[in-house]
């Protein structure tokens, strides 16, 4: 059978900083696991998955938190809230699924949002922010 991979990586989701690409690697790893768990509705598993995703979720956001400190990065702000409604939006669906329900279509609008919006919006505008002004953070 063939796995469909929700997201796949490529080039066109790099930042160009090598340690920010294998989080999201990592995470855009986790994610498929977890959608695919939706998908095949093995519940049991996916609650196991869920404070995965949600803790690599919290060292990923701190790595780069880290890094919009350490370079006074001047959109930091904005990008800390972003991290935070995510943040709480995986605690909801976690809640959501330990109470039996199904996230299923809640939680593809959620890899969705991470990816189209987040990634491609607010990650690639710091890595854009700090290519510019030759700021090395790797
Ligand atoms: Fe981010
Ligand atoms: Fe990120």
């Amino acid at each position: 059978m063939i796995r469909m991979v929700l997201i796949a990586w490529s080039e066109k989701l790099s930042t160009g900083i090598p340690s920010i690409d294998a989080q999201h690697k990592h995470f855009i790893s986790l994610l498929n696991k977890a959608d695919d768990l939706v998908k095949k509705k093995k519940i049991k598993e996916l609650n196991k998955e869920l404070p995965e995703v949600l803790n690599y979720a919290r060292t990923h956001f701190s790595t780069e938190e880290e890094i919009f400190d350490k370079t006074r990065y001047p959109f930091a702000n904005e990008h800390k809230e972003e991290h935070l409604k995510l943040i709480a939006k995986a605690i909801y669906f976690y809640d959501k699924s330990v109470k039996g329900e199904d996230i299923g279509k809640e939680f593809m609008l959620f890899l969705k949002d991470w990816l189209e919006n987040h990634l491609k919006k607010h990650d690639f505008k710091y890595a854009k922010y700090f290519r510019e002004n030759k700021i090395k953070v790797d």
